[in-house]
């Protein structure tokens, strides 16, 4: 599931009869017609989550939720075996599709604008870095963190909620200790993803599946930070033996704004794979508001939009508050023509509920602002793919409020009004089809938007 808090998060299994759905989803495409030109296939059965990679090395070094399967990558790549490919992800987040790419020997470059993701990312492909110098690096750190006199410094309000002073105490020790021992090479940015990778297993606080802490919630056992860090350099170690030995780093990945591609050389890429964030309100700032609150990078929530949301694609309401953008000029930008009718309808829905509901969110200005950067970000695409290439998103629907967005058919029509020359839908799985605690019952989906120019 590449992208989540989704407004519809899975109900847990049940045998209990459902509900039947209060609307199909031909109702739901008759108030909102697909395109004529794209078209929707159906080929349920096949996975694009993120759990599979916590079997693969290095892949397992930071479980970043919102990421796709590092295999399916892989079989993407193994169909194409005419054309040497050149390989570009421009929401690369933990850095999937650029290993992936390393592992087949295939050039990739990955753009990703969130600050903290971006350095898992970086870090990760630090892989063939040395494993011996790591791990003698990594005592030398326990060492001093150890050694360290106990701090004294204020702690951060979310810490003291998610760690005992004595756990905090211990991991902000091996901070200090890798900040100091930074030398700007691989093994030392490898440290640094250990530390952050060993966060959320050293919370005294219950962990969601997702990446939130929940602190109200305890764990019943809480582990040593230090025997914890110590394992997941074990960890590092051991798969950084074994994929150096079948990976080649050519991989490149670059901060850089998925709207604007400035990174990546014109027609350089023949093949796009990536999954963009869903219009779906997931806030991928409050997701490392932990990890970036520990590194001292935000003081709370307060934080996150300048320090994380302005860079990134606005598909959660937090980041476009009341008076923040205005809905209709956003409407009538001309790179929205393609969808602006039908797009408008559904803003001013959105508006008109948005009124009648407690949480007053602004749904309205997520969807217009969300489809205005996926607009800039085809027009980006076309200019950085060669002629004939193959673009693939992973991508949901979504249905704020109740109200259906049809996300691939707008996207796809935006892609060919960059410039692009077809689109198809393929139809991996339903969501939203169990009845039980819903906040609306309709029908979801999630697939692979492929599109070729
Ligand atoms: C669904 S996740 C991709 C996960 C990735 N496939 C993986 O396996 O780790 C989408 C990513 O897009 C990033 N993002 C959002 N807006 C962006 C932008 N304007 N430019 C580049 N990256 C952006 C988010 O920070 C997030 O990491």
């Amino acid at each position: 599931m590449p992208a989540a808090k989704l407004l519809d998060s899975p109900a847990p299994p049940s045998r209990t009869k459902r509900t039947p759905p209060a609307m199909s989803q031909l109702e739901l495409f008759e108030n909102n017609p697909p395109s004529t030109t794209g078209a929707i296939l159906d080929i349920k059965g096949e996975t694009s989550n993120f759990v599979d990679n916590m079997r693969l090395p290095v892949h397992r070094w930071f479980r970043y939720s919102a990421g796709f399967s590092a295999e399916w990558v892989k079989s993407v790549l193994a169909e194409r075996t005419r054309a040497p490919q050149r390989v570009l992800d421009p929401f690369v987040g933990s850095g999937t599709t650029c290993l992936a790419c390393d592992e087949t020997g295939v050039p990739s470059i990955g753009l990703e604008a969130h600050p903290f993701v971006i350095r898992v990312a970086r870090a990760k492909l630090g892989y063939s870095a040395d494993s011996a110098r790591f791990s003698q690096l990594a005592e030398q750190v326990i060492l001093d963190a150890q050694q360290a006199p106990t701090g004294t410094s204020a702690i951060p309000a979310l810490m003291t909620k998610c760690f005992s002073e004595e756990s905090f105490r211990s991991l902000d020790a091996l901070r200090l200790a890798i900040e100091k021992a930074d030398d700007s090479s691989a093994e030392t940015s490898l440290l640094w993803l250990a530390l952050v990778a060993t966060l959320r297993p050293a919370s005294e606080a219950g962990t969601a599946p997702w990446q939130y802490v929940l602190p109200g919630r305890r764990k019943t056992i809480p582990q040593d930070p230090f025997l914890l860090f110590r394992r997941t350099i074990a960890t590092f170690a051991a798969d950084m033996n074994v994929v150096s030995q079948r990976a080649t780093p050519l991989a490149r990945i670059e901060q850089d704004d998925a709207r604007e591609c400035r990174t990546v050389p014109e027609g350089w890429a023949t093949l796009v794979i990536t999954s963009p964030p869903y219009a779906n309100n997931y806030d991928y700032a409050d997701a490392t508001r932990l990890e970036m609150t520990f590194l001292r990078e935000v003081t709370g929530w307060g934080d996150l939009q300048s320090a994380v949301r302005r860079h990134l694609v606005r598909a959660c309401s937090q980041h476009v508050p009341p008076g923040a953008v205005d809905m209709e000029a956003i409407i009538s930008e001309p790179v929205l023509a393609p969808i602006r009718e039908e797009l408008a309808r559904v803003c001013g829905q959105l508006s008109v509920l948005r009124m009648e509901r407690g949480g007053k969110k602004t749904y309205n200005n997520m969807i217009a602002c969300y489809f205005h950067d996926m607009a800039r970000v085809w027009r980006a695409l076309r200019r950085a793919c060669a002629d004939g290439a193959e673009v693939c998103f992973v991508i949901g629907d979504s249905a704020p409020y109740g109200v259906y967005v049809p996300v691939a058919d707008w996207l796809g029509r935006l892609a060919v009004a960059a410039g692009f020359k077809d689109w198809t839908f393929e139809k991996l799985r339903d969501r939203n089809h169990k009845w039980k605690n819903r906040k609306h019952r309709v029908p979801l989906c999630e697939g692979r938007l492929w599109v070729r120019g």
